[in-house]
């Protein structure tokens, strides 16, 4: 097969949400429907547990596991679909954001009783800064849920997303009747727990039919006949490629745990979700058709089992073949690589693979030459773009608690925020270390493993900040008035950007106002 027609059947996107919204259950779905997996539960087991939260031992051996489904290819009507999985536990938000940099679209999961939920808005908005286009699904339609119109409101306000519903709901919970596939105008039923099959499945071109009231009832038919020429008359209708463009988010109604809606979801998926994108870089944006390899790595999984320190680096590919045991250039290093036993990821399997192509994950085994963001090609010098850090929520002074193992401290300190676990910000007026990360489990995990897997002993002291601001302006002189007058709290970040840690909202809007030429980003990446 030539490399276009490898790169036209694949789709790599994640499935999002707020924990709780159903994304486990639409993925394990999606996987049986694409043959990949025979039984529901396969995925559900490898999910980091809620009742593990305050356990984060629990919590680490159970992302040890989930490795596994990181990400998740099944084939599907002679694609190649891959689904990357993003944890629910909002302490790796952070995990979270970096998937997204290796993904082509999203599906965002929303509950029909809860509405839009803060993890949703998180997520979403790091979509938004990309122009991911996102499908939205609202799940649990069994149960009694807000007003179908009033969610679409909802979504486009708190997501600030222009929707256009593709189908449509006819009662709800109990009285759930079915969906209008208002693409296809077909009318689907619903049974619970029932396999969708084709004959459930009418045909109805005209809304008038009376087909439509011997099946749901004449009240449900007039109902939906009203909403019809509402949507019809609120929303535009539907261009793909607007959808493309993120600027449109085609929305779907189901029920995940019933297997209902999600064949339309995922046939509709299929057919307008993008094929694999290239990527940027500060040299020159790739295309996907390139014959050369270029790729990125967006994600490190560190093996919990103090015996093997290896770790495995998960590279997105962004044009060109990748292949087994041939030399690459690994950009940061300057050095060649190659890799004898690259994982490839087919629902809950793993395997060794000789070949892969753009929008493909595969999985390198590294004893520590990488970190996020790592670019590897065929020898031209490449630094992708679009994977920046967050401002974290939380910060902790770190200092070391054994003076013997200083040396290991750092080593480990260095690796851990490599991997992306959290990130070092050093004071340049005294050289203290301060940690950022997005939850506090992190903390302990750092601890943890600096302990168990380095040798070192750090604690923690606390130190009240609100956010770090990346700063920037046109002219060094107003750069340096800030940075002298702020000096306390300017800090470096892992590479070497310059960063303001706010004490308060208050303190940074004061700032803020006094050096209007200087600007303030929540993330690493602003040019
Ligand atoms: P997450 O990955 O987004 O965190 O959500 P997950 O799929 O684990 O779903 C969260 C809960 O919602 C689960 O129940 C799941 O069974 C339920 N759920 C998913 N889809 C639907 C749906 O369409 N309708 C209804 N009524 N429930 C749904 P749980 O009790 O937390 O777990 P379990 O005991 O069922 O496994």
């Amino acid at each position: 097969m030539s490399l276009q027609s490898e790169i036209d059947r694949r789709k790599t996107f994640a499935i999002i949400s707020h924990p709780d919204a159903g994304k486990t259950t639409l993925t394990e779905k999606l996987l049986l429907f694409g043959g990949a997996i025979q039984v529901a539960g396969a995925v559900k087991s490898n999910k980091i547990k809620k009742s593990a939260t305050s356990d984060f031992m629990e919590i680490e051996r159970q992302r040890g596991i989930s490795v596994a489904t990181s990400v998740m290819g099944f084939d599907y009507n002679g694609l190649k679909i891959n689904i990357l999985d993003t944890p629910g536990h909002q302490d790796f938000a952070e995990d979270t954001f970096r998937t997204l940099t290796a993904v082509d679209s999203v599906i965002v999961v929303i509950d029909v009783a809860k509405g839009v939920e803060a993890q949703t808005r998180k997520l979403v908005e790091v979509c938004r800064m990309r122009d991911t286009p996102i499908i939205v699904f609202i799940n649990k339609l069994d149960r009694v849920g807000k007003d179908p119109f009033d969610l679409l409101d909802e979504v486009e306000k708190e997501l600030k997303l222009n929707v256009r519903p593709l189908s449509w709901p006819i009662g709800m919970g109990q009285e759930l009747k079915g969906v209008y596939n208002v693409f296809e105008h077909q009318l689907n039923l619903f049974s619970a727990h029932g396999k969708q099959s084709e004959d459930e499945v009418i045909k109805i071109e005209d809304l008038s039919d009376k087909t439509l009231d011997q099946q749901v009832g004449d009240s449900f038919a007039n109902q939906l006949r009203e909403d019809i020429e509402l949507i019809d008359g609120v929303y535009e209708t539907f261009d793909v490629q607007e959808y493309l463009a993120g600027k449109v988010s085609p929305v779907f109604f189901g029920s995940a745990i019933n297997n209902f809606g999600v064949k339309e979801l995922l046939d509709c998926f299929v057919k307008i979700a993008p094929s694999p994108q290239g990527g940027n870089t500060e040299q020159r944006e790739i295309k996907p058709d390139e014959s050369k390899l270029t790729g990125f790595v967006f994600k490190i999984h560190a093996n919990m089992d103090p015996n093997h320190r290896d770790r495995l680096a998960f590279l997105r590919i962004c044009s060109g073949k990748f292949e087994r045991n041939k030399n690459y250039l690994h950009v940061r290093h300057g050095k060649q690589l190659k890799f004898s036993s690259p994982t490839a990821f087919m629902a809950e399997k793993k395997s060794i693979v000789d070949e892969a192509f753009p929008g493909d994950i595969v999985g390198l085994h590294d004893t520590g030459n990488f970190k996020i963001g790592d670019a590897l090609t065929e020898g031209e010098k490449l630094s992708f773009t679009g994977i920046p850090s967050f401002s974290p929520e939380l910060f902790k002074y770190v200092e070391n608690a054994d003076p013997m193992k200083s040396k290991q401290l750092a080593k480990g300190i260095d690796q851990l925020m490599d991997e992306g676990v959290a990130q070092l910000f050093t004071l340049k007026a005294n050289n203290r270390k301060i940690i950022g990360t997005v939850g506090a489990l992190q903390y302990e995990v750092i601890q943890y493993r600096l302990e168990h897997e380095y040798g070192a002993k750090c604690r923690y002291e606390s130190v009240n900040l609100y956010k770090a601001c990346w700063i920037d302006a046109e002219s060094d002189k107003d750069l340096n008035d800030f940075v002298e007058r702020k000096k306390q709290w300017i800090a470096e970040d892992k590479d070497g950007k310059l960063v303001y840690l706010a004490e308060s909202s208050y303190n940074l809007q004061m700032m803020q106002e006094t050096f209007p030429k200087v600007q303030f980003y929540f993330t690493s990446e602003y040019k």
